[in-house]
């Protein structure tokens, strides 16, 4: 028989569907919570490919908790999430990194059993100068009694406890990549046709990376083992092959190549910021959680990110990701020793 012309296209709507349907005790709320994120993912999209047309551009004044300067696309795309999430009867708090506070679902409005950490538009310094951007979020259960909203004690919840994590990637194509603990899936947003079509399933992770991603403009700041790891990737330790350096700026952007072809990105502590410069809930956990159900691993450079019990909502975390082998040596490295 001749092979068909047709590939099956699964929507992601479909696959989510068909992921529930094998777990019987599932009641469809986990789902719908990442159809309302699909769709908050649409509308983001649909505005970030207008950002140099629409006058959406620049820095807007207010500055964010975090101490920078918020653009006007990471308001769009905060409010776009938290509007999408807080009336939709499936979370009981959202915290986003542009927000001091968690969020709980308007008076009138339902509450349900989930937590979404965000970080809505990643990458923002890049909006003005058209490079990929993206939107990255985590998934918690509630664990306070009760029907009310949750509290903030919901959102400190280590990244073991997950229950699914994702990133948009607004890049050359836009993709949802997104994990509920069986294995990490992407999807390709088709804006033809308005969905987001499954197109890396099971996406593994190679063991040992070709690249490293960091700021050396900070290589001055940098403790000395994190120094010597530096070395360590350009191959000056002849004892470890050479790789060759990427760093857009953007973490989705850099997290994803290093996902899809093995790599590791590395934001370290450094004299200016002691705890790095990322956060833990919105930014490392879930990428941590992506990265491990491809096979990967990450690190705070001295155990395991998803191992962190938070203890602040805006609270920062080291980062070292990607492919194991390369964050285990990095781990080694900080420790003072070679694996
Ligand atoms: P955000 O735009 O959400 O504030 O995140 C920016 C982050 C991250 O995307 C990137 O990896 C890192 O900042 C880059 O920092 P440096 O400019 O210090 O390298
Ligand atoms: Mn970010
Ligand atoms: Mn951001």
């Amino acid at each position: 028989m001749r092979p068909s012309r047709f590939t099956r296209i699964v929507t992601i709507e479909r696959f989510i569907m068909d992921q529930e349907h094998l777990h019987p005790e599932a009641t469809g709320e986990l789902s719908n919570l990442l159809y309302d994120i699909a769709l908050a993912a649409k509308v983001i999209n649909s505005h970030v490919r207008m950002a140099g047309l629409a006058d959406i551009l620049g820095a807007a004044g207010p500055v964010n908790v975090q101490g920078e300067i918020v653009q006007k696309l990471d308001q769009f795309a905060n409010e776009t999430i938290k509007d999408s999430l807080l009336h939709a009867g499936r979370v009981a708090v959202v915290a986003s990194e542009e927000d001091p506070e968690p969020i709980a679902p308007p008076a009138d409005y339902p509450i349900g059993k989930y937590v979404v950490l965000f970080d809505p538009l990643d990458g923002s310094s890049n909006i003005d100068v058209n490079m990929s951007i993206g939107s990255i979020f985590a998934i918690h259960r509630r664990v306070t009694d009760g029907r009310g909203p949750g509290l903030l004690r919901d959102c400190l919840q280590p990244g073991s406890a997950q229950v699914a994590a994702g990133y948009v990637l607004y890049g050359s194509s836009t993709m949802l990549v997104y994990t509920t603990g069986h294995g990490v899936h992407g999807f390709t947003y088709d804006s033809t046709i308005g969905e987001f079509l499954l197109s890396h399933p099971d996406v593994r992770t190679p063991a040992v990376g070709a690249c490293y991603s960091v700021n050396e403009g900070n290589f001055p700041h940098w403790s000395p083992e994190v120094q010597t790891l530096v070395r360590r990737f350009k191959g000056l330790d002849e004892r470890y092959p050479a790789k060759t350096a990427r760093y857009t700026g953007s973490l989705v952007a850099d997290f994803h190549r290093n996902l899809l072809v093995g790599g590791v990105f590395c934001y370290p502590p450094d004299a200016k910021s002691p705890q790095g410069k990322l956060r833990l809930l919105y930014e490392c956990a879930p990428l941590a959680f992506i990265c491990e159900q491809a096979g990967g691993y990450a690190s705070d450079g001295t155990g395991p990110i998803l191992d962190i019990v938070p203890t602040a909502l805006h609270q920062r975390s080291p980062l070292f990701v990607g492919s194991v082998t390369d964050v285990k040596l990095a781990e080694a490295t900080i420790a003072g020793r070679a694996p």
